[in-house]
C-alpha cells in the first residue's frame, strides 16, 4: 500500500489532504500513516508464517509512543538500544519478555533495569559486557538471557556509516573469536546463553550479504551444538531496505523463505530487528518553502525544515523524494532547486538539483521520512523539534506536540556565582 497518492491534484495521506494537517498543525510536521506501518509489519509476520520467532521492531528508526503503542498492539516485539528505548516500550504498552536488549555500551543501570523487568534476550557485543552482565546478573539474583552479536565479517555493500558487519566496524564479537566467547558465556552461572545475534547493516538492497551471513551463523551453531551448548534462537538483525528512488527490493517473504530453507532441520526460532522496512515509507516531513532566493549560479527554496529536523540528507548524503504537497499547474515553470534549510551550515540540505515549480509558501513533502527523520533531529541553532501526527483513514491526531521554546530551555539555568 502506498498511503501517499493524489487526488484532485493534492497529496494525501490516507484519506487526509497533507495541507489540512499543515494548516491546523503548522510546520515542520512529521506525518504517519497507521496502516502503512501496520502493512510491513504484517508482512513480516506472514513471511515467519508458522515458523517460530519473533519480529522485534527496532525502536530507534521511529520511537514515538503512538508508532510503538501500535505495533505493541499488533502483537510485535522490540529491539531496543538503550534505557531509554526500553522505558519508551513499556510506557506504549510493549510486553517485557518481547524485548531485546541490542547495543555496544549498555550501562550497568540499563542492564539492571532490563532485567528487573525481564527482557526476552540481551544482544552482548564484547566480552568486557559478557562480565558486566554476568556480574550485575549476580547481584540481582537472575540469569541474564544472551546472545552473542557475532561480527560475521560479510560487506553489507551499503552507505559505510550504516554498515556494521565488517572486521574494522565496532560491533559484535568477531566471528573467529565466537565459539570461545560462547564457551566462556556459558560457564557463567548468571547467564543463559539463547542465541546467535548479527546486524550487519542498514539499507539493504541484496539479500545475498544477508545470506552469507546467515550461512556463517550457521556454521558457528553448528560447532556450538557439538560444544554441547543449546541454541533456540536465531537473529537476523535489521530488516531489509526500502525505496528511496529507485531501488529494486528483494521481497520480505522471498528473504525469510531462503533463510528457513538454511535452516534445514535444525530447531531455530527466527528473531529479526526491521525498522527502517516498517517505518520509512510510512512517514513524510511536511515543509514550506519561506524564501525563494535565485542567485547567478543556483537557485535556492528555503524550507521552514532543517537539517536538525532531517539529518539524513547531511549526514549520508541520503536522497529523498521531495514533492509538491499541491500539484502545480500544467503551464507553471519548473526549474531546478536546492531545498536548504534556515540552519547556518552548509551541509543543511534536504534536496540539491530538484526539478520543481516553486513559489514562496508552497507546501511541501520530503518523502519516505518515518524512519531515521524526527529520532534524529535536535535542537540545533536552538529550532524546537517537529511536531508528529498520525493518520488513520480520515482522522488525525498530534501524536508529539511541537517543542516550545520552554520545552527547549527547561533544566538551563544561568550559573549562580
Ligand atoms: N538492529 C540493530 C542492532 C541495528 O543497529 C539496526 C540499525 C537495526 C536493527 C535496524 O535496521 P533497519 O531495519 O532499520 O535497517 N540512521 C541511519 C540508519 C542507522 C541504522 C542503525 N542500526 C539512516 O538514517 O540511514
Amino acid at each position: 500500500m502506498n498511503p501517499f497518492e493524489y487526488r484532485n491534484g493534492e497529496l494525501h495521506v490516507e484519506d487526509v489532504r497533507l495541507s489540512q494537517i499543515a494548516d491546523q498543525v503548522g510546520t515542520p510536521t512529521y506525518v504517519y500513516s497507521r496502516q502503512a506501518l501496520l502493512d510491513v509489519y504484517q508482512r513480516y509476520v506472514d513471511a515467519l508464517g508458522d515458523h517460530p520467532g519473533t519480529v522485534c521492531y527496532a525502536v530507534k528508526a521511529n520511537s514515538n509512543l503512538a508508532v510503538l503503542n501500535l505495533l505493541a498492539e499488533a502483537g510485535a516485539g522490540f529491539d531496543i538500544v538503550s534505557g531509554g528505548e526500553l522505558e519508551r516500550v513499556l510506557k506504549a504498552g510493549g510486553k517485557p519478555e518481547k524485548i531485546i536488549f541490542s547495543g555496544v555500551g549498555k550501562t550497568r543501570d540499563e542492564i539492571r533495569r532490563a532485567l528487573e523487568v525481564g527482557i526476552a534476550c540481551f544482544n552482548v557485543e564484547s566480552i568486557s559486557e559478557i562480565d558486566h552482565l554476568a556480574e550485575v546478573a549476580a547481584e540481582c539474583s537472575k540469569i541474564a538471557p544472551i546472545s552473542l552479536r557475532v561480527n560475521p565479517d560479510v560487506d553489507a555493500k551499503t552507505h559505510p556509516y550504516i554498515s556494521t558487519g565488517l572486521k574494522q566496524n565496532k560491533f559484535g564479537i568477531g566471528i573467529q573469536v565466537a565459539e570461545e566467547a560462547y564457551l566462556y558465556a556459558n560457564s557463567l552461572p548468571s547467564l543463559s546463553v539463547k542465541g546467535i545475534d548479527c546486524h550487519i547493516g542498514s539499507q539493504l538492497t541484496d539479500v545475498s550479504p544477508l545470506l552469507e551471513a546467515c550461512d556463517r551463523l550457521l556454521e558457528l551453531h553448528d560447532r556450538l551444538v557439538q560444544q554441547g551448548i543449546a541454541i533456540s534462537h536465531l537473529d537476523l538483525g535489521g530488516g531489509i531496505g526500502v525505496v528511496y528512488r529507485d531501488e529494486t527490493l528483494p521481497s520480505i517473504a522471498d528473504y525469510f523463505a531462503q533463510v528457513k530453507e538454511k535452516f534445514g532441520d535444525r530447531q531455530l526460532a527466527i528473531f529479526c530487528e526491521p525498522g527502517r522496512s516498517i517505518a520509512a515509507n510510512a512517514g513524510v516531513l511536511l515543509t514550506h518553502v519561506e524564501y525563494l532566493k535565485m542567485t547567478r549560479h543556483k537557485n535556492f527554496a528555503v524550507v521552514d525544515a532543517a537539517m536538525n529536523d532531517l539529518l539524513r540528507p547531511a549526514l549520508y548524503q541520503a536522497w529523498q523524494n521531495i514533492q509538491p504537497v499541491l500539484q502545480a499547474a500544467d503551464d507553471a515553470e519548473v526549474k531546478s532547486w536546492d531545498i536548504v534549510g534556515p540552519v547556518c551550515e552548509s551541509a543543511d540540505f534536504l534536496g540539491h538539483d530538484r526539478e520543481l515549480a516553486l513559489q514562496e509558501g508552497d507546501l511541501l513533502a520530503v518523502m519516505s521520512a518515518g524512519a531515521y527523520g524526527f529520532v534524529m533531529s535536535s535542537n540545533y541553532n536552538t529550532r524546537g523539534r517537529a511536531a508528529e501526527v498520525m493518520v488513520s483513514g480520515s482522522r488525525f491526531q498530534v501524536v508529539r506536540q511541537r517543542e516550545s521554546f520552554a520545552d527547549m530551555i527547561r533544566g538551563e539555568s544561568v550559573f549562580a556565582g
